[in-house]
């Protein structure tokens, strides 16, 4: 695969924004993988040239066990059950020791505005990391805790999909 995008989500709709991306960057780009954080390789294939990488905000970063609990305990779901997320993934995450691109996207709540966001979390460790990193974090919005997410934010996911495939045609540049 020469792109990977991982995403962690509890209520599902970074899960959804995830797949969009993921659809955005396999119409172009002749071989994309998608993978829950839980179950993603914490060393890169050696054929993997651009990372994407999505969580929920949860308490103004990227989550934690304990935001990650209260996630669970919000849908009804046994909150003891230990899990992994995007922050404790990028500490295992093996430095990939060669030139990656990689980019980051998170959810959250449009409105209240809250400050914070998951994916500036996520981006500064990829780049302590070494990896190549776009320009910017992306976020796409949700309406509630559980979302959904706003109306028009696939679209926007999809197209910035497109967007990060013209990374690997060498078509954008930092
Ligand atoms: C424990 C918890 C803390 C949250 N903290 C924030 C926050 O600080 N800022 C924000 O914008 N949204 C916050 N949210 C809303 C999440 O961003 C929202 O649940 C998430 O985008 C939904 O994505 P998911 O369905 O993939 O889990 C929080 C949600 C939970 C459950």
């Amino acid at each position: 695969m020469r792109a990977l995008v991982v995403y962690e989500s509890s209520f599902g709709n970074t899960g959804l924004v995830a797949e969009a991306v993921w659809h955005g960057l396999a119409d172009h780009v002749e071989s994309a993988a998608i993978r829950r954080v839980d179950v993603a390789p914490t060393r890169l294939p050696p054929t993997v040239e651009l990372l994407v990488v999505g969580g929920p905000t949860q308490a103004f970063g990227m989550s934690r066990p304990s935001t990650r609990s209260n996630a669970r305990a919000e849908a009804g779901l046994p909150s003891s059950a230990p899990t992994t997320g995007v922050r404790e993934w990028l500490h295992l995450l093996e430095p990939p020791g060669r030139p990656v691109w990689s980019a980051t996207f998170d959810t959250r709540l449009h409105s209240p505005h809250v400050p914070g966001s998951a994916a500036v979390g996520a981006w500064r460790l990829l780049n302590r990391g070494g990896f190549e990193l776009t320009a910017e974090a992306e976020s796409f919005w949700v309406t509630g805790l559980k979302g959904p997410l706003r109306e028009g934010e696939l679209e926007r996911a999809y197209t910035w999909g497109v967007s990060l495939s013209g990374l690997l045609l060498g078509a954008v540049r930092r």
